[in-house]
């Protein structure tokens, strides 16, 4: 890969009041790729996603998108770069209905991505239009909040466990929606417990422990040491 990173994540330190979490966490993703951040719970893959967004501030290292600093930048600086995250917790607005969610995500200044193609990506969200984002299932409000970060037609699409609580069969929706997404050009980068939607969606895998990364590989070479997962993720 000689091509520029889109993500270059060097060296970054953060944590809350008093406690460091991330101790130097240093990660690449290319144009196009897509990446899997794997790890327990706890270790500080949310907070890996948020610092990277600017949604917690760096205390050292850096974060360059496409080449350009962001590193302490507010989070709208670092959407203006390309970069779009569906959080943890798919948060999506319950009093509004799924077309006024995205309508109010649409960015003026780009038309890459508009409510139409996302309902084209996501052809149930066209059916759902006119539901409150409260009478969703979670499947579809993980939906409605890949749908929202989209708008912003970010290059790098930043997932924080878009499997969580969603049943195995809506999890394979959500999966055939990443790689489609994937398969468009986007970059992604998904943190996941489900190691099946991780290794469906992604091609490259990095564990995080303790606030570092521990192991870094292809997903192919990651799936044949079922011993080294085990140790790593507990599971395998
Ligand atoms: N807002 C917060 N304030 C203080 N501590 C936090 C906050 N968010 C997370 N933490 C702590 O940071 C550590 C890493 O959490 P997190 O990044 O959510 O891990 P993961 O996403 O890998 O489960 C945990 O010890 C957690 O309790
Ligand atoms: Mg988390």
């Amino acid at each position: 890969m000689n091509a520029r990173p889109l993500l270059e994540v060097e060296g970054l330190v953060a944590g809350y009041d008093g406690s460091r979490v991330l101790h130097g966490v240093s990660m690449t993703v290319a144009p196009g790729e897509a990446v899997a951040l794997l790890g327990r719970n706890g270790v500080g893959k949310t907070t890996f996603m948020e610092t990277v967004m600017g949604l917690v501030r760096a205390s050292a290292g850096h974060v360059r998108i496409d080449g350009v600093d962001v590193t302490r930048r507010p989070p709208s600086v670092v959407a203006r770069a390309g970069v779009g995250i569906v959080p943890q917790g798919r948060r999506v607005f319950a009093p509004l209905t799924v077309e006024e969610n995205l309508q109010i995500s649409v960015r003026k200044s780009s038309g890459e991505w508009t409510v139409e193609r996302v309902y084209d990506l996501m052809p149930r969200l066209r059916e759902r239009r006119g539901n409150l984002g409260s009478q969703l299932s979670g499947g579809e409000q993980q939906m409605l909040a890949i749908g929202r970060a989209l708008l912003g037609s970010p290059r790098l699409m930043l997932l924080d466990e878009p499997s969580d609580g969603l049943a195995p069969a809506v999890v394979d929706q959500v999966g055939e929606v990443l790689r489609n997404l994937a398969g468009t050009g986007m970059a992604v980068l998904i943190v996941e417990q489900d190691l099946h939607l991780a290794f469906d969606v992604a091609s490259r895998v990095n564990v995080m422990a303790k606030g570092q990364i521990v192991h870094a590989s292809t997903v192919g070479e990651f799936r044949q040491d079922e011993k080294l997962a085990r140790s790593l993720l507990g599971v395998g």
